[in-house]
C-alpha cells in the first residue's frame, strides 16, 4: 500500500510543471489535496483533472503568492482553519529570474519565493504539520546549489552581482538545503521528516516570465535535454509513497539520497540563515 493513501497531501505551485504532474499522480491514492496557487483559471483545470480521476477526493485551493509575505500569511491562516492536519508539505513553488527586481518587503524576488516562502510558509503551519504522527515535508531544492560557493552574506540580494540570476537561483537552492537540514534538526523530536530533492532538469515553464531574451534562447537551446514533468516529480512521488521513511534532513535524487555540495553541509550557516530568514520575515520560529 502506498503512504499516500487517505493521506492529507498540501503542494505549492501545483498549477504548472513538477507540482502540477505530482498532485495529479497522488489524486489517484490521497484522501485531501490542497494546493496553491496564483492563477485562478490554472487552478480550476487541476481541480477538475484531479475530480475526473477520483471523484471522491477532497481538494481544497489556495491563492498565495509567495513573493508577498501577507500573502503567504494570510494563506497560511486559512490553510490552519480549513484544514487541521496535514500528512505531507511539499515545497515546490519556485522561480528562475534573469532581471534584478525586489519584492514589496524589498527583498530580491528569487530569494524572496525560492528560499523565504519555503521558510515562511513551513513554519507558519508547523503546528498542524506536527499534528499528523509521521508526517512529512518534502522541499524542492535543485543541483543549481553548485553553482555559488555558500551563502553571500554580505549581498544576500546579489543585488551588486545579479548578472543573468544564475547564481542568485543557485543560492535560493542551496538555502533550501540549508533550510531542510536544520528544519529535520528541529523537527527530529516530533517524528516529522523532512527531505530536499532535485528533480533533474525538466521541460516546463520555469524561467519563462519575468526572463531576458537569452534566457529564453538558452532555454529552448536546452530543451531537447530535459525530462519531462512527471519524470521530474518521480522523486517527489517516491518520498511520498514509500513507506516507513525514516531518512531525514537529506538531499535526493533519481529516487537515492545524493550527495550536496561542501557549503551545504555547515551547521553554523544553516543556524545563520534561519536568524537571518528571521529577520527578513520579522518572526521568530524557535521549535
Ligand atoms: N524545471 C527544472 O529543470 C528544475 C530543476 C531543478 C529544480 N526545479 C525546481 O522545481 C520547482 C518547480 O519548478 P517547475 O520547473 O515545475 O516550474 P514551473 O512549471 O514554472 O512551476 C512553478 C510553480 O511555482 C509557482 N510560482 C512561481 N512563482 C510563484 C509565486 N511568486 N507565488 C506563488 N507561486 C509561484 C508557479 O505558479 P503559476 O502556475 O501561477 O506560474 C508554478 O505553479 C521549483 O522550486 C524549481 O526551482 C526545477
Amino acid at each position: 500500500m502506498k503512504w499516500t493513501n487517505n493521506k492529507i497531501i498540501l503542494i505549492t505551485g501545483a498549477t504548472n510543471g513538477i507540482g502540477k504532474a505530482a498532485a495529479i499522480k497522488f489524486a489517484e491514492s490521497a484522501k485531501s489535496i490542497a494546493f496553491t496557487y496564483r492563477n485562478e483559471e490554472l487552478a480550476e483545470d487541476l481541480k477538475n483533472e484531479m475530480q475526473k480521476i477520483n471523484p471522491n477526493l477532497s481538494i481544497n485551493s489556495f491563492f498565495c503568492d509567495f513573493s508577498v509575505q501577507d500573502s503567504i500569511r494570510e494563506c497560511a491562516d486559512k490553510i490552519k482553519n480549513d484544514l487541521k492536519a496535514i500528512d505531507l508539505l511539499i515545497n515546490n513553488a519556485g522561480v528562475v529570474n534573469t532581471e534584478y527586481s525586489e519584492t514589496i518587503d524589498g527583498i530580491e524576488n528569487t530569494f524572496a519565493v525560492n528560499h523565504l516562502g519555503y521558510f515562511l510558509f513551513t513554519n507558519l503551519l508547523l503546528d498542524i504539520v506536527k499534528k499528523e504522527s509521521e508526517s512529512r515535508i518534502i522541499n524542492v531544492s535543485s543541483a543549481a546549489h553548485h553553482f555559488v560557493k555558500g551563502m553571500q552574506w554580505d549581498d544576500i540580494n546579489y543585488k551588486d552581482d545579479f548578472k543573468m540570476g544564475l547564481k542568485a537561483y543557485g543560492q535560493s537552492k542551496l538555502g533550501n538545503i540549508l533550510f531542510t537540514k536544520q528544519l529535520a534538526k528541529k523537527l527530529q523530536k516530533d517524528g516529522v521528516t523532512v527531505n530536499a530533492i532535485h528533480p533533474g532538469g525538466v521541460n516546463t515553464s520555469l524561467g519563462n516570465q519575468n526572463n531576458s531574451l537569452l534566457g529564453r534562447v538558452l532555454k529552448i537551446i536546452l530543451k531537447p535535454f530535459f525530462r519531462s514533468p512527471l519524470k521530474g516529480a518521480n522523486t517527489i512521488i517516491y518520498l511520498a509513497e514509500i513507506d516507513g521513511l525514516s531518512i531525514t534532513g537529506a538531499y535526493w535524487v533519481d529516487g537515492r539520497v545524493a550527495k550536496t555540495s561542501h557549503y551545504s553541509k555547515n551547521e553554523a550557516e544553516a543556524e545563520k540563515l534561519w536568524r537571518l530568514s528571521e529577520k527578513l520575515v520579522n518572526q521568530e520560529f524557535d521549535i
